[in-house]
Parts: structure tokens; C-alpha cells; sequence
């Protein structure tokens, strides 16, 4: 029957059009700093700067090793990002979090998300730091 050809034909169409809708909107992975993972020294703005942009529900993975030690924080506003000022910082992750695959962090709210790491000199000195907004997924 000509109609019942069309309909299954509309359905693979249907399918086919999900599933590349699907690949698009898939969130990713990033590592943090990349194979420098999140580390003392390494430019944290300008990598953010060249991996941008960053979207919605996509999960950052901060990597480190426990000795020296680094944390992932949340902070409040951009004040206390350029100052560096933990004092209403959420932590995150600790220092002994980042081993293994890593600290996971989901992208998952409508914010200016900015990160550092509060252990010694790390944020001040250390470029352990970056500002992420995640951007809607087209
Ligand atoms: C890190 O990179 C940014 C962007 O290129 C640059 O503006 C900044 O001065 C760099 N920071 C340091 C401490 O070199």
C-alpha cells in the first residue's frame, strides 16, 4: 500500500533527523588544561580563551596529582576571582580529589562559573584560575 510506505518512510526520516539532532546536542568532556591537567604555572585563562566555547551541561575534568597540593573552589563573584580571596568560596574539590579520572564538574547552571585553586600560591602566582560561561547548545 502506497500509504503505509510513506509512513514507514516518514518514520526513517523521523529517526534519522533524532539521532543527528542527538549527536549535536551531546555534551562533552573536557580536561581541564588538557594533557597539562590542572597544574602550577600553566595558563588557565589563555586555555580557556583558545577551548571556548563551552556549553550547557558539558562536564569539566579537573587532574591532579596529590603532592603539590591544588584544590578546584568555586568563587562567588569576579572581585574575589582577581583577588583571589577564598573567604566565600565553595570548595569543590579537595586535594587529594583530583587523582584518578579526576574531579568532575557539570556545567549545569545559567552562571558565570569562576574556579581556582586556593592551596599556596596557586591562584595568586600560580594562573590557577579561569572563567567559564557555558553557552546554550544549538
Ligand atoms: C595568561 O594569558 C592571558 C591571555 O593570553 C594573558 O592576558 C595573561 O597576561 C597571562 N597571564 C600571565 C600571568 O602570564
Amino acid at each position: 500500500m502506497a500509504s503505509g510506505v510513506n509512513a514507514q518512510g516518514n518514520i526513517i526520516l523521523l529517526v534519522a533527523v533524532a539521532t543527528s539532532l542527538l549527536a549535536v546536542t551531546q555534551a562533552a568532556t573536557v580536561v581541564v588544561g588538557g594533557s597539562e591537567n590542572w597544574r602550577y604555572g600553566y595558563n588557565y585563562t589563555e586555555w580557556a580563551a583558545n577551548n571556548a566555547p563551552f556549553y550547557f551541561e558539558d562536564t569539566l575534568v579537573f587532574k591532579y596529582k596529590a603532592t603539590p597540593a591544588h584544590s578546584v573552589y568555586l568563587l562567588p563573584n569576579l572581585w574575589s576571582y582577581l583577588t583571589c580571596d577564598f573567604s566565600k568560596a565553595k570548595l569543590l574539590a579537595n586535594p587529594s580529589q583530583g587523582q584518578g579520572n579526576g574531579f568532575k564538574f557539570v556545567l549545569n547552571q545559567w552562571r558565570v562559573f569562576y574556579f581556582a585553586s586556593a592551596e599556596g600560591n596557586d591562584c595568586k602566582d600560580g594562573m590557577m584560575k579561569l572563567i567559564i560561561v557555558p553557552w546554550p547548545r544549538a
